[in-house]
């Protein structure tokens, strides 16, 4: 599911296609490092389907995050292992991630391919301005959209877990 932030006046559009919302939210809405927003630089984006790229920035915290693109989107992984202990940084080595301490791995899209991690890598929640408004990834942390987009944001306060391991 699609969220639109933002726009002038927006209201409630309802599910349609793809079931995309808009709220009527302040448009000008801030974007800055001390507000908790690290730009996705539009040109650092990776191809979809092609090797994520790391980021590293600070703003309240440090983030350090996996920007990954698939043909649905954008995801913005964790780049922290999700066994709680001692968080390594996941690698990216030819086709997944890899923790060097404990050798979890996670394909693409940050889900658990094998090793004790006991979730999907978590994921940080993009905020990305378009001609038409602000959107934001769902609660459930699905790719958005970049077709369109003129920035792309990522959220610091918004880290949403990954899901369990059957
Ligand atoms: S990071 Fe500590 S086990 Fe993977």
């Amino acid at each position: 599911m699609l969220y639109y932030l933002g726009g002038a006046s927006f209201g409630l559009l309802g599910a349609g296609v793809c079931g995309i919302f808009a709220w009527n939210i302040d448009s000008r809405r801030r974007h800055t490092p001390e507000d908790g927003f690290h730009e996705v630089v539009l040109n650092r984006i990776p191809e979809p389907n092609s090797s994520p790229v790391s980021m590293i920035s600070e703003g309240q915290y440090v983030v350090r995050a996996h920007i990954v693109r698939n043909t649905s989107g954008l995801l913005a992984l964790d780049g922290r292992c999700t066994v709680l202990s001692a968080p390594a940084f996941l690698k990216w080595q030819r086709d997944h991630f890899t923790c060097p301490a404990c050798g979890s791995q996670f394909s693409l899209d940050g889900s658990w391919v094998a090793g004790r991690a006991p979730r999907d890598m978590d994921r940080y929640a993009l905020e990305v301005e378009t001609p038409n408004g602000l959107l934001r990834t769902s609660a459930a942390g699905e790719p958005v959209p970049i077709d369109d987009a003129t920035a792309v944001y990522l959220d610091e306060w918004t880290l949403i877990r990954g899901r369990q391991r059957q």
